[in-house]
């Protein structure tokens, strides 16, 4: 192409002295934002279709653009395009080589643009794909999670508080408490999308263009919702990035959670699962060791995340009005934590449904920790104790079975009676594991029924 200064730069023109080496290679960006060059491409188009509509650009030009532009996107995906850091970004690399290709059709493609809103419209387009991919993979998840639910709404185990035994509950129940987290976390990645999805092209640098643009065409030739209302906004504000990292980091903070308790359960101390050997590895020393490095890994990547909502806020905090050069470094934190996300989702969705329960293991530590005291308090109640009064009958029940070794639906009747009178033999119903879990009997509760209901539900809640 016929380049403005010896400095090869397309915004040489006002230039004496060529880029210092190092700043050039300091201030380029195309070796991260060569990954946005679809969305580029597509913005292009749509811009260059506008303008033509508007007669700023002949029928000719604008087919020579698209052309053009759809060559150099097989240029790319052959792997025959020459990326240039001399080229500093991916719009710049493009725009050039578009004017090699074509001639001087492309260097108008430029017309009534900016790389300012160029560049805040590619971001948007990228991330609204990838939230919808990000999307399926969590609900391929939570499909996964529905159906384990719901194939173990009888399984009991010990739920626990302070990661003590507390009370039985049913290990559908557990999974869909995993459920729900993942589904406000779908809901908050649909917000932000929703959100996110205005055109910022036609802000141009920062104040709009002297061109008659048609800004409602381009956003629908792009599939946004609407054009940006403010110029100064749509190219300067990075907030969807951060909206989308901020639900990203919630969304891992609970993947890590969820990982947390399939280290433990995987743990010879709780043993309540297996993983197949293939979500496994073992270890170079101990031959007896199969680790769960993949619940391991969502755990410890979601440090990274965390990091990048940081690391965003923190770019975004000090700039005034409008785009500064600032923005550029958007880009690496938030492609990974799409990546990251991406992977993790992947991997989840893989293996949830390859999780295999251990139920004898799961209903003997329900056993194990005086689990239905509640339920012997409640019975109480029920017989008219106060409930202060049966909690203190209860509390000595347990200090029988403590000193006695036995689980409170071991201890004699006649024992039981001692601590109170009102006790009967029906008092072993509401001892057992199955009589705890079915007791609980209502919308959010643990009883299997209630869990089969809420398995259904989730599942239809999944269509919307
Ligand atoms: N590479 C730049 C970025 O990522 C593109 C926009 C550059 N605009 C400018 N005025 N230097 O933000």
């Amino acid at each position: 192409m016929a380049d403005q200064d010896p400095n090869g730069k397309l915004w040489g023109g006002r230039f004496t002295e060529s880029t210092d080496a190092f700043v050039e290679a300091f201030t380029a960006s195309v070796d991260f934002d060569r990954r946005l060059y679809r969305y580029d491409i597509d913005g292009s188009i749509a811009h260059a279709s506008m303008l033509a509509k508007i007669g700023v650009l002949s029928e000719t030009e604008r087919d020579a653009i698209v052309d053009g532009l759809q060559r150099i996107r097989g240029e790319i995906e052959a792997g025959d395009f020459e990326w240039s850091v001399a080229r500093e970004d991916v719009h710049m690399n493009i725009e050039a080589r578009l004017t090699a290709l074509i001639g001087d059709a492309g260097k108008k493609l430029h017309t009534g643009r900016s790389r300012n809103d160029q560049v805040a419209t590619d971001m948007r387009l990228y991330l609204r794909d990838e939230i919808d991919a990000s999307v399926a993979e969590l609900e391929r998840l939570q499909r996964g999670l529905v159906d384990l639910a719901e194939r173990e709404a009888d399984t009991i185990m010990p739920g626990f508080t302070h990661l003590q035994v507390a009370m039985p509950v049913t290990f559908g129940h557990h999974l869909l408490a995993w459920f729900e987290m993942l589904e406000r976390d779908r809901q908050r990645l649909k917000d932000c999308r929703r959100r996110m999805n205005v055109m910022p092209l036609g802000a141009a640098a920062l104040a709009g263009t002297t061109y008659p643009i048609d800004r409602a065409y381009t956003a629908e030739l792009l599939g946004f919702e609407a054009p940006a209302e403010n110029s100064l906004d749509a190219v300067s504000d990075r907030d969807f990035a951060i909206e989308f990292t901020a639900a990203a980091a919630l969304l891992m903070t609970h993947l890590s959670r969820c990982s947390e308790e399939l280290i433990l359960w995987t743990s010879a101390q709780f043993d309540f699962i297996d993983l197949p050997d293939r979500f496994c590895t073992g270890s170079s020393i101990m031959p007896q060791k199969k680790n769960p490095d993949v619940p391991e890994l969502v755990r410890g990547k979601t440090g990274r995340v965390n990091g990048h909502l940081i690391g965003l806020l923190t770019l975004m905090k000090g700039q005034p009005l409008a785009y500064n050069k600032d923005n550029q470094e958007d880009k690496e934190p938030l492609f990974d934590t799409v990546d990251t996300l991406k992977g993790c989702l992947r991997v989840f969705a893989d293996m949830v449904p390859a999780i295999e329960p251990k139920r004898d293991n799961m209903r003997r530590a329900a056993r194990a920790g005086f689990s239905t005291a509640t339920d012997l308090a409640d019975y109480l109640v029920r017989k008219g104790v106060p409930f202060r009064d049966a909690h203190e009958i209860v509390g000595k029940a347990v200090r029988l079975g403590i000193d006695s070794g036995r689980d409170l639906a071991e201890l004699e009747l006649a024992a039981l009676q001692a601590l109170s009178p009102v006790i009967g033999e029906d008092v072993f119903e509401v001892l057992t594991l199955e009589g705890s879990v079915a007791a609980r009997d209502h919308l959010g509760g643990t009883a299997p029924s209630q869990v089969r209901a809420a398995a259904q539900r989730a599942r239809a809640r999944l269509e919307i």
